[in-house]
């Protein structure tokens, strides 16, 4: 969502006649995007911005400002803090950034805009990407009220967009070259939930689907250029029979789920109050990958919720055993003030915590290794971002189940085709193939193996 975010406020200042520096150092103006989801991720935001502050005893012309879920949390206080920090804006009005970076260059300075949360929020619609792959806000904000989560303080209450724009921006995205679209909210499955988002003179599908995401998928996989769509996050109350009919139906729709569980036990569950059971979670993962084969799941997960014991730690641990997850981000327990659980004693210390953090992890890796074993031989529909970060000599792209796939460039792929990659060999997180060809274009390419 940062990313999303901190993409449509560059675009809107490239629009405002700025120009993007290309290294940080050359930037005359720096805006640091935060988040407050644990407290780790405020410290990296607080130190850095205490360096860009610092140096402009060096650099007294350089501008800083803060935006995302930090600057909405602690409001005109960070000034206390960093007195040198020229502005700060909070999550719903990203949209005023513009005018004051104007201000700010007129000489004003800790200028503050921060809104209710609930306030009518600017909906992030500019893009900036370069490549082929965007994402797409479809829901602001998060009703569900997690005991351990600072979101809905600090991305206020859910607001849906109106399909049309949704489906506008898309297109023009597809104009200009974009073939994969990811569809952001917190909880995206309850898109249209909230608010009307249909119009009675928007078209309707084909295939009647009632429910108002479902609706928005297929009207997304009907707009030309748009290759891939992928969701993010899930929620298992949200993995109703008609979502599952959708992706198995609509070929545009990847064969991925990121779906958190954050725990195996059906106690912590319910003093994380996430509204379902192990069970429920589980027989959403059943429904899933019984309907579409080669589905890949991915997780976020929680150690050390307060009060979690041994025992309960282990039924986490067979869950996502059960559970098979292709790949899964693993958090330690960070208490966020105001949120229900910072009341509950956070009584696992963080040696424990980091325990289970760590055995979580060597699961993952054999299980990942395992799972990415049985795609050896394969041949994976790559969609190419280009040289890989680590050596520039190999390519890479990622599968439909968002695996990331290492190959030798070949004349004809480029940055955006869709390649047709033969899995050689694995690692937990990476596969590395060889190109047989590419879709759309009569390249084929034959290996003697
Ligand atoms: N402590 C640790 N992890 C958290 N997450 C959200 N809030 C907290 C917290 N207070 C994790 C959840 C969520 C992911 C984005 O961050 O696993 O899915
Ligand atoms: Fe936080 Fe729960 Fe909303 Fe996710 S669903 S943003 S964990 S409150």
């Amino acid at each position: 969502m940062n990313v999303r975010d901190s993409d449509a406020v560059a675009a809107m200042l490239v629009a405002a006649g700025y120009q993007q520096a290309v290294r940080e150092n050359d930037a005359d103006l720096v805006i640091v995007n935060s988040c407050s989801v644990r407290g780790k991720a405020e410290d990296k935001a607080i130190g850095k911005l205490g360096l860009l502050c610092a140096g402009k005893r060096k650099r007294p012309d350089r501008k800083i400002g803060l935006m995302g879920c930090m600057a909405q949390r602690i409001g005109e206080d960070i000034f206390k803090k960093l007195p040198l920090l020229d502005f700060s804006v909070g999550t719903r009005r990203c949209g005023a950034i513009p005018q004051m970076v104007r201000r700010v260059l007129k000489g004003e300075t800790n200028i503050c805009e921060i809104s209710a949360a609930e306030a009518f929020p600017d909906v992030p619609d500019t893009h900036n990407e370069t490549g082929h792959s965007a994402f797409v806000t479809i829901l602001l904000g998060c009703n569900r009220r997690c005991a351990y989560c600072i979101v809905p303080d600090v991305r206020g209450p859910e607001y849906s967009r109106p399909a049309h724009e949704i489906l506008a921006e898309i297109s023009t995205l597809a104009s200009h070259g974009i073939r994969e679209v990811t569809l952001l909210g917190q909880s995206v499955m309850n898109y249209g939930k909230m608010n009307d988002v249909w119009h009675s003179d928007d078209p309707y599908g084909t295939n009647g689907y009632k429910e108002p995401f479902t609706r928005l998928l297929e009207a997304v996989a009907s707009v030309p250029g748009i290759n891939r769509i992928r969701f993010t996050s899930g929620h298992p109350s949200g993995c109703t029979d008609e979502l599952v009919h959708a992706m198995r139906s609509l070929p545009q729709i990847c064969n991925h789920l990121h779906l958190p569980f954050q725990s195996g036990s059906d106690r912590v569950l319910k003093m994380m109050r996430r509204g379902y059971s192990r069970a429920d979670y589980l027989d959403a993962v059943k429904r899933l990958r019984s309907a579409m084969p080669d589905f890949s799941l991915t997780t976020d997960v929680i150690v050390g919720f307060p009060g979690e014991t041994d025992a309960e730690f282990e039924e986490t641990r067979s869950l996502m055993e059960i559970a098979a997850f292709d790949n899964a981000f693993i958090f330690k327990y960070s208490p966020r003030p105001g949120t229900p659980a910072a009341e509950m004693i956070d009584d696992v210390n963080d040696a424990e915590k980091m325990r289970r953090n760590q055995i979580l992890l060597a699961d993952q890796d054999i299980r990942g290794q395992k799972l990415n074993q049985a795609l050896v031989g394969t041949v994976q529909e790559v969609l190419v971002d280009g040289p890989s970060l680590r050596n520039s000599e190999r390519w890479s792209g990622r599968t439909p189940g968002n695996k990331i796939a290492v190959f030798t460039p070949v004349k004809g792929v480029e940055p955006g085709s869709i390649a047709e990659v033969r899995i050689k060999r694995v690692a937990p997180q990476t596969l590395y193939g060889e190109i047989r060809g590419v879709l759309g274009s009569n390249l084929i390419i034959e290996y003697s193996d």
